[in-house]
């Protein structure tokens, strides 16, 4: 049988005591593929690879070794969260890869949107395999595929995302959640334990803020951007349904402001929100007037250089969800 068809009387994983008895069997399962051997994981944050974490340190513990690399582009807190919940609450070894200067001194001055997602797959996938070769006597590798990823491997995500390992590591894969759909791992993340702001997170896309920061990306306006999302998120995680998927981006212009009497040329940040079941065709969210106004506020008072607030309407087709 194909190991990656999931079969027709497989059921659907809803409930906790579901999960509980998938994460045995996945136990049991990784023990006897893995043996007494070593598992080398990247570990974004994200639902997917921080489920595939926890199953492997259940099954596993000291043989799985994760990286998380921070290429700069994450939002505000995900490496402290992913140090928190692996190192310090589940006891991962955990190596942190702080890569930030290296992939904003190669993205510097380039503007086309494929360009930097080539160069941040790529530089990823570099760090990732300098860590890997430190290391001795890996024969696996974790993923967090799921059953999504290779139902579509010609869609959205294969679309955008780019790379493979160097064939020289020659590991084997470990894919404990590839039968899965998303709810599905997601109700098996929360029977791990692991925390809500993580198991219900929003999909985020790999390049990160890098597709956010319109254009050539410059710190300061990452910067910017990196806290005009975090307000943003705040913001519409207090509303009791929230869009599929919510987030700031910063374009590449200024715009003229006035402080004290004096006009100034600031920079603008858009807010940007979307309902949508596959990501193929979206449409705006219809975001409460209230909260975007806290937002505006926040953001101008809360972020230097931010002068103007935008809020992009647009559906999918013709505007994409992301600006890049
Ligand atoms: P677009 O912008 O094409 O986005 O309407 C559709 C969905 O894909 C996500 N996205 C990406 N995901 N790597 C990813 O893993 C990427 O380079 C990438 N670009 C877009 C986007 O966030 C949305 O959910």
């Amino acid at each position: 049988m194909d190991g990656n068809v999931r079969p027709a009387n497989m059921e659907r994983i809803t409930t906790p005591a579901l999960a509980e008895a998938f994460i045995e069997e996945q136990i049991q399962a990784l023990r006897s593929q893995i043996g007494d051997q070593k598992v080398l994981l990247a570990l974004s944050g994200g639902v997917d690879s921080s489920v595939v974490a926890a199953l492997l340190i259940k099954a596993i513990g000291p043989q799985l070794t994760c990286v998380h690399v921070n290429h700069g582009l994450l939002r505000k807190g995900e490496p402290e969260q992913v140090i928190r919940v692996f190192r310090e609450e589940l006891g991962a070894n955990l190596i942190y890869v702080d890569a930030v200067d290296r992939f904003l001194d190669k993205l510097a001055g380039v503007s086309d949107p494929e360009t930097k997602r080539k160069i941040i797959g790529k530089e990823f996938i570099d760090v990732f395999a300098e860590e890997a070769k430190k290391l001795e006597g890996i024969r696996f590798l974790g993923q967090g595929t799921i059953y999504p990823d290779i139902l579509e491997s010609h869609g959205v995500k294969a679309h955008h995302n780019v790379g493979g390992l160097p064939e020289e590591l020659n590991f084997e894969l470990v894919e404990p959640v590839k039968l899965l759909y998303k709810d599905e791992v997601r109700v098996v993340g929360k029977a791990l334990g692991l925390p809500d702001g993580m198991v219900y997170r929003q999909p985020f896309p790999g390049p990160g803020l890098g597709v956010r920061c319109v254009g050539a990306i410059t710190r300061d306006r990452l910067n910017a951007l990196r806290e005009a999302d975090a307000i943003v998120r705040e913001e519409i995680d207090k509303l009791p349904v929230r869009p599929w998927q919510y987030f700031a981006v910063i374009p590449d212009f200024k715009s003229t402001g006035i402080k004290d009497g004096k006009r100034y040329m600031g920079w603008s940040v858009v807010v940007r929100a979307i309902n949508t079941v596959d990501a193929v065709t979206a449409t705006s969210a219809d975001l409460p007037l209230a909260t975007l106004k806290t937002i505006r506020d926040r953001v101008i008072a809360e972020v230097p250089g931010v002068n103007r607030v935008l809020w992009d309407m647009s559906d999918k087709p013709v505007s994409t969800i992301e600006w890049e």
